[in-house]
């Protein structure tokens, strides 16, 4: 492939971010981009804030401010939470900005002018107390597929199916609470059920050993459902004027303009940086690879791609690897309920330990099912591995070559066959987490890394340079030799997981080179004389008492 369009879903600007929204998304997504960068392939990494839906109004009414206000307090925080935590996107756009109006604008009228919506009046829910036709989150009710009582007027939650509000059992108003009337309106509708076969050819034909299991099972099961025509225009005052004549008071359905939102983030970092944003979407030599949630997957692997076959010119996902949903102490992440891990309190709890959440987030992604974060894993994650494991072997090597050599790396004689095995099994680690990334098991890709400070502490313990340095100074020359290669391997190849451990290692390294994904091992990453700087802490233990204050936080009683 000459290039890759990585994009991360657009967050909606209703609320904070939380550790769900990182674990399932940005991290994987980050982690990703950042091998390829590495691996010297042209990447964009492409997201934004998603401003338009139902969602945002009724935060704007329950907070008695302007939609705009909600947008622009939020988009404010989440981008300074993404950057906190080195989510490197080459671009964050907003989709209230005239470049995304413009671009979800123009694809509207493409696809209408070419025909590819039916247009009809049909009976919608109203609710006569607001006066406001209800869609989307105004609206809740018995989902037809799976029974679950809160399902929203186009998703039940539950069981991810894609729905009209009209198909909802028993609908409620979430405006007034009454049961709506039904009254009559035109919409523009993709018919779905026309583009069935080229979702069966496409995905269920063509992606079920590359694809992972959770995305293609929902495909599946939809197309096995069989697809209906579905309203891409919505009776709302917030959102994108439904760009044609004759539609006053209508605008975009928010999954309709949010997508396309990718498309126009990925315009304005073109324009940016004098590039041309067509072939990061219109050339076959483009991989295109969407990181979302599994709460998305319809949108991502039926709508959007319809919608870009409808108009002809874009290219088509390669994969679409959607995680499942991470628990917080064995219960469902719920905003209403407060029971989240806001990204913007982590980080005033816990200063400079964005690569700590990093890495618990990674090692327990819910990549294949739903997964659980607790505090006391995070506890014991930080103080058993990163501490115990990566930051002591690090440490360790450290502190040894500025007490025995003033800092200066010494040069090795003899290899023994252990030497040279280490060395080899350190290389292999490095293929381990390359075709781990590339096959989107994160979980596995980042315990390889950490394998990398284990064999190197298991390598001290066994050749006890301490012991030798009396007796066989060239012996411990070489063992320490070794062992600083291997601590620079870990700086190189932890980047896209600890990005800012990986910086103050290469710190304390004295090492400013940049090193491709290819380069590293293939020599000796420092050489023999070169000067190190003093050993810094790299992880602190967490104590007890900073778990328990998150668990007072939480209303739990855990000792
Ligand atoms: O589920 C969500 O949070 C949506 N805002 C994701 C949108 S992804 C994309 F299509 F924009
Ligand atoms: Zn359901």
């Amino acid at each position: 492939m000459k290039r890759y369009t990585v994009t991360a879903a657009l967050p909606y600007t209703n609320g904070p971010i939380h550790i769900g929204h990182l674990s399932g998304v940005y991290i994987p997504a980050d982690i990703y981009t950042r091998y390829l960068r590495l691996s010297g392939k042209d990447v964009v990494f492409i997201c934004g804030s998603d401003e338009h839906g139902v969602a945002i109004s009724i935060k704007a009414s329950n907070e008695k401010t302007t939609p705009k206000n909600i947008i622009d307090k939020y988009d404010k925080m989440i981008r300074q939470s993404f950057e906190s935590f080195g989510i490197s996107f080459d671009n964050y756009s907003r989709t209230s900005r005239e470049i995304h109006y413009d671009t979800a604008s123009e694809f509207f009228k493409k696809l209408n002018s070419n025909k590819k919506f039916v247009e009809m009046t049909t009976n919608q829910l109203f609710d006569e107390t607001a006066n406001k036709f209800l869609a989307d989150r105004f609206v809740t009710g018995t989902c037809p597929v799976c029974s679950f009582k809160d399902a929203y007027g186009d998703q039940c939650e539950k069981c991810g199916s894609s729905l009209n509000a009209t198909d909802l059992i028993n609908p409620k108003s979430t405006l007034s609470g009454i049961k709506p009337i039904l009254k009559k309106t035109k919409h523009w509708f993709l018919p779905l059920d026309k583009y069935e076969k080229f979702i069966k050819n496409w995905i269920l034909d063509k992606h079920k050993d590359d694809w992972k299991a959770n995305v293609y099972g929902q495909v599946k099961s939809w197309i096995e459902i069989g697809l209906k025509p579905r309203a891409v225009t919505r009776d709302l005052d917030w959102g994108i004027p439904v760009p044609i004549k004759e539609s006053e008071g209508k605008v975009l359905y928010v999954w309709f303009d949010a997508p396309i939102g990718y498309i126009s983030s990925t315009k304005e970092w073109a324009a940016k940086n004098k590039k041309d944003w067509e072939v990061y979407w219109k050339d076959e030599e483009t991989e295109l690879v969407h990181f979302i949630g599994k709460d998305n997957i319809v949108f991502h692997c039926i709508i959007f791609p319809s919608m870009l076959q409808a108009h002809g010119e874009f290219v088509l996902p390669k994969n679409v690897p959607a995680n499942e949903f991470l628990n917080l102490e064995g219960e469902k992440i719920s905003t209403s309920k407060n029971w989240a891990v806001w990204i913007h309190e982590y980080l005033q709890d816990f200063p400079n330990k964005e690569d700590v959440l990093r890495y618990v987030l990674t090692s327990n992604m819910p990549e294949t099912k739903d997964s659980d974060f607790t505090w006391r894993d995070f506890q014991a994650k930080n103080n058993n591995e990163l501490v115990a494991i990566y930051g002591n072997f690090v440490n360790r090597v450290i502190v040894l070559i500025n007490k025995y050599y003033l800092g200066e790396i010494p040069t090795p004689s003899f290899y023994t066959n252990e030497d040279k095995e280490i060395l080899s099994s350190v290389k292999v680690i490095k293929d381990n987490i390359s075709s781990a990334i590339e096959k989107f098991r994160f979980r596995e890709s980042n315990s390889e890394m950490m394998n990398i400070a284990r064999i190197g502490n298991k390598y001290l313990a066994d050749s006890e340079p301490w012991k030798q340095i009396k007796d066989n100074p060239d012996r411990t020359k070489t063992i320490l030799f070794i062992s600083i290669q291997i601590v620079s391997a870990l700086a190189y190849l932890s980047e896209p997981f600890l990005p800012f451990t990986s910086l103050k290692l290469k710190g304390i390294l004295g090492v400013e080179k940049q090193l491709g994904w290819k380069e590293i091992l293939n020599f000796n990453i420092i050489e023999s004389g070169h000067k190190i700087n003093k050993s810094s802490l790299l992880f602190e233990k967490i104590e007890d008492n900073e778990i328990i204050n998150q668990y007072k936080k939480m209303n739990i009683n855990k000792k």
